[in-house]
């Protein structure tokens, strides 16, 4: 895919001077998008529904081929250099920038694909720990450079799906689909509704007059960090708590609202709130895609602020800085809905915003959220992005 703005044309140009500098030869530039999820949090490692946006910011990865069996990189954002044996790796993670890409060329490796060696220029444009998915980001800007430098077919799903295994096995985050699947899959002006099982999806679009608000907390989300990966512990003792009275049921996506209603007595009250979370959430997502194909922002924003409350009550992921956030937008006229995205444990929120507001949305939450917490936090606009493609000046 190509990209077009004025911001994009500069960025490769840069990264294409810096290329030439650090490496002597003319490099290919790719892309991949961070997301933002409307709606869907903590439901796709249960196989379920979810509901998210790529947005405008990208990490991106200058190449070139090498005639050795090296892949030697660059990070601008660490101002670091690292050099990857094609041939001698393995999935230990080195807890390093470097182990995304070192464990995104491992999997395509073991998926048969023949890399060749090459150098490579990274500038991650997504801030890093923000739950904007940087690294769902340079994994797939990583693994679509290294198939095309290779001279190999992208499929994109494929691809999603080994960006997840490297995240999974190589970096140590037993993270679910979504955020590489929309990296991958996204597509301008789009939402992308995945069903995280089948991985059918389908794009609808966000009504032109609304632009997506993301207000970073600033508090440092990291989900390589027990607390994410114990929700997933959580969720799998509640299918096995369930399992004697409903044996059809193999992850929380085939349990209905009804059904926990009347068994989640058996459970213990912290599996059954996290449980009573992903059930309801996925209802939520079926609701909202119904809402959003009627442009009907209303309702989208109150199943929203649903979610936000069931994450912070049932699943017990939010911050007081997340509930600060959506409490201080929800004050803002033209505002439709806010909740927290991603993983949580700090990170961004996400909100719909109405395009006229826009100006006074990001002063008003940006002063008064200063002004409770000392924090100064970073508040974007972005319109719904491409997947990840080539780019060219
Ligand atoms: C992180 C993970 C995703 C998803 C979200 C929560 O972003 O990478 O797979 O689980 O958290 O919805």
């Amino acid at each position: 895919m190509e990209t077009k703005t004025l911001v994009e044309t500069k960025i490769v140009a840069e990264l294409q001077i810096g290329f030439r500098q650090r490496y002597g030869t003319q490099a290919r530039m790719y892309r991949a998008p961070g997301r933002v999820n409307l709606i869907g949090e903590h439901t796709d490692y249960n196989d379920g529904f979810v509901m998210p946006v790529a947005i405008e910011l990208s990490v991106w990865v200058a190449i070139a081929p090498r005639d050795d069996r090296k892949l030697v990189v660059y990070s601008e954002n660490f101002s670091e250099r690292a050099e990857i044996e094609l041939d001698e790796m393995d999935s230990r993670p080195r807890r390093h920038w470097s182990d995304y890409v070192q464990g995104v060329a491992f999997m395509l490796q073991k998926a048969g694909y023949a890399l060749r060696g090459a150098n490579m220029l990274i500038r991650g444009e997504v801030p890093i720990g923000s739950g904007l998915s940087s690294s769902a980001a340079i994994e797939v800007a990583t693994g679509f450079a290294l198939l095309e430098n290779s001279g190999l077919p992208v499929d994109r799903v494929e691809l999603a799906k080994l960006c997840r295994r490297a995240e999974n096995e190589v970096v140590g985050a037993r993270v679910g689909i979504m955020d590489q699947f929309v990296s991958c899959c996204g597509q301008t002006g789009q939402a992308l509704m995945l069903d995280c099982r089948s991985l059918d999806y389908r794009l609808r679009p966000i009504p032109p007059d609304v632009r997506l608000g993301i207000c970073n907390t600033m508090v440092k989300h990291d989900v390589a960090s027990g607390k994410y990966n114990t929700r997933q512990a959580e969720c799998e003792e509640g299918v096995r708590g369930l399992f004697p009275r409903l044996p059809h049921v193999r992850a929380l996506r085939d349990v209905r609202i009804e059904e926990l209603d009347r068994y989640g007595s058996d459970l213990p009250q912290t599996i059954y709130k996290r449980c009573r979370h992903v059930v309801t959430e996925n209802a939520r997502v079926r609701y909202a895609t119904t809402a959003l194909e009627k442009a009907d922002l209303a309702t989208l924003g109150r199943l929203m602020a649903e979610s936000h409350l069931s994450l912070k009550n049932d699943y017990e992921v939010s911050c007081p800085e997340l509930d600060l956030m959506v409490e201080l937008a929800g004050q803002v006229e033209g505002v439709y809905g806010a909740r927290m995205t991603g993983g949580g444990f700090g990170g961004s929120t996400v909100n719909l915003v109405d395009k006229r507001s826009v100006a006074d949305f990001r002063r008003s939450v940006a002063n008064a959220y200063e002004k409770t917490t000392g924090l100064s936090p970073q508040i974007l606009t972005s319109a719904a992005a491409g997947g990840a493609g080539e780019a060219r000046a």
